[in-house]
């Protein structure tokens, strides 16, 4: 079955008591016991899990190709979990230019859950294999990368974890699906925040991990879910349901979109850099071209100067809108530095923009506006 079609009709069954096409919205939070006190239905409690969070998960393992997915509050929540599932003891490979939250987990909580971690650059093939030690369970890689958007060879990183005994995961969120199937590269393991893409009309948040196996790892994040609560509520999974429905027709507008944003920007004398993977002349291109399908919808570019050239461009667009987050129809833009706030490593004339599911040409001439 192709992408398009999975990804509208897995999780999407008719619903079996009353043939209704969208999926029911389940919000009891406990369910009945029968006479001798089991849950034949499965259900007991919602914290354990709902029939809303089961389609999800149903479909989310379908369009990542993995044995089981769970789904959590936030990705922060799904990181989270899973981080923290980890044996004590063990050591992760992290990129030194990941999603500034993961970061911040790895320099806040490891020491508290007794793991270590060492921050490479990692397209550096020889350095993650020089970072990896005999305690090494993960590595973590996040391509496109967050705000960067540095590409990184999901299929060589998978064969150095393994050959070190250590599983590979990979932050798909600005690739979706889509766009990246990870665990068909290698991966063992994906997340996404299901807040952007997934979601799609940047009004619900949510994160999901998807496994390749239902292994011990599962096991154990899913017990960190049950037992710690970053349950994926029954709304917001039904609303990311619905959203997965229109993810690979979405994906294709916010993919043209942006590469007519970044092939404007790259012309343009204001302009010192733009990171795109689409763009030929971009160091990820050819490892891109091999393991995407398409581009996506973010990039960043550098205006010429510093931090108040920088706002200067963001407070004079009037149809791209000044916000973080990603994902969304709407196109927005940030000034990443001032997003990630004092412990930014960011350059303070980069900013970073979700191409929307506005017309181009719409984008395009806010843009010159802005930048003129
Ligand atoms: C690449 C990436 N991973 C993870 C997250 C965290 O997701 P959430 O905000 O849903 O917790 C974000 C949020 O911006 C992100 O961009």
């Amino acid at each position: 079955m192709h992408f398009e079609t999975t990804a509208i009709h897995a999780g999407n069954e008719p619903d079996e008591e009353t043939g209704s096409i969208a999926p029911p919205l389940h919000l009891s939070t406990t369910f009945e016991r029968d006479e001798s006190g089991a849950t034949p239905r499965g259900y007991s409690y919602v914290r354990d899990g709902n029939p809303t969070q089961s389609r999800l998960e149903s479909a989310l393992a379908a369009i990542d190709s993995a044995e089981a997915a769970l789904v959590f509050a936030s990705g922060m929540a799904a990181a989270s979990a899973l981080l923290g599932s980890l044996p004590p003891g063990s050591h992760v490979v992290l990129p030194d230019d990941s999603y500034y939250g993961m970061r911040i987990i790895a320099n806040d909580f490891f020491p508290r859950w007794n793991l270590t971690a060492s921050f490479v650059a990692m397209h550096d093939l020889d350095a993650v294999r020089a970072a990896m030690t005999d305690a090494t369970r993960l590595v973590w890689c996040e391509t496109p990368s967050n705000p960067l958007m540095t590409i990184v060879d999901i299929a060589a990183l998978a064969k150095i974890a393994s050959d070190r005994g250590a599983v590979l995961g990979v932050d798909g969120t600005f690739a979706t699906p889509a766009l990246q199937r990870p665990i068909e590269l290698g991966a063992d393991i994906v997340l996404h925040s299901t807040t952007k893409y997934l979601g799609g009309h940047s009004d619900v948040q949510g994160g999901a991990v998807a496994f390749k196996k239902r292994d011990e790892l599962f096991e154990a994040t899913l017990h960190a879910r049950h037992i710690t609560g970053g349950v994926a509520s029954p709304f917001n999974s039904w609303l990311v349901l619905r959203g997965i429905r229109t993810l690979a027709a979405r994906m294709r507008i916010h993919c043209e979109n942006a590469r007519a944003v970044a092939s404007m920007l790259e012309k343009h004398p204001r302009v010192e850099a733009v990171h795109y993977p689409g763009l030929p002349s971009d160091p990820g291109h050819e490892i891109a071209k091999r393991q995407m399908s398409d581009f996506g919808g973010m990039l960043s570019f550098r205006v010429r100067g510093g931090r108040a050239e920088a706002l200067a461009v963001t407070a004079k667009t009037q149809v791209i809108v000044r916000a973080t987050s990603l994902g969304g129809v709407e196109s927005l833009i940030e000034h990443r530095a001032s997003s990630e706030g004092p412990t930014s490593r960011t350059a303070e004339n980069l900013l970073r923009m979700s191409v929307g599911l506005e017309h181009p040409d719409d984008l395009v001439s806010d843009l010159q506006q802005a930048l003129a």
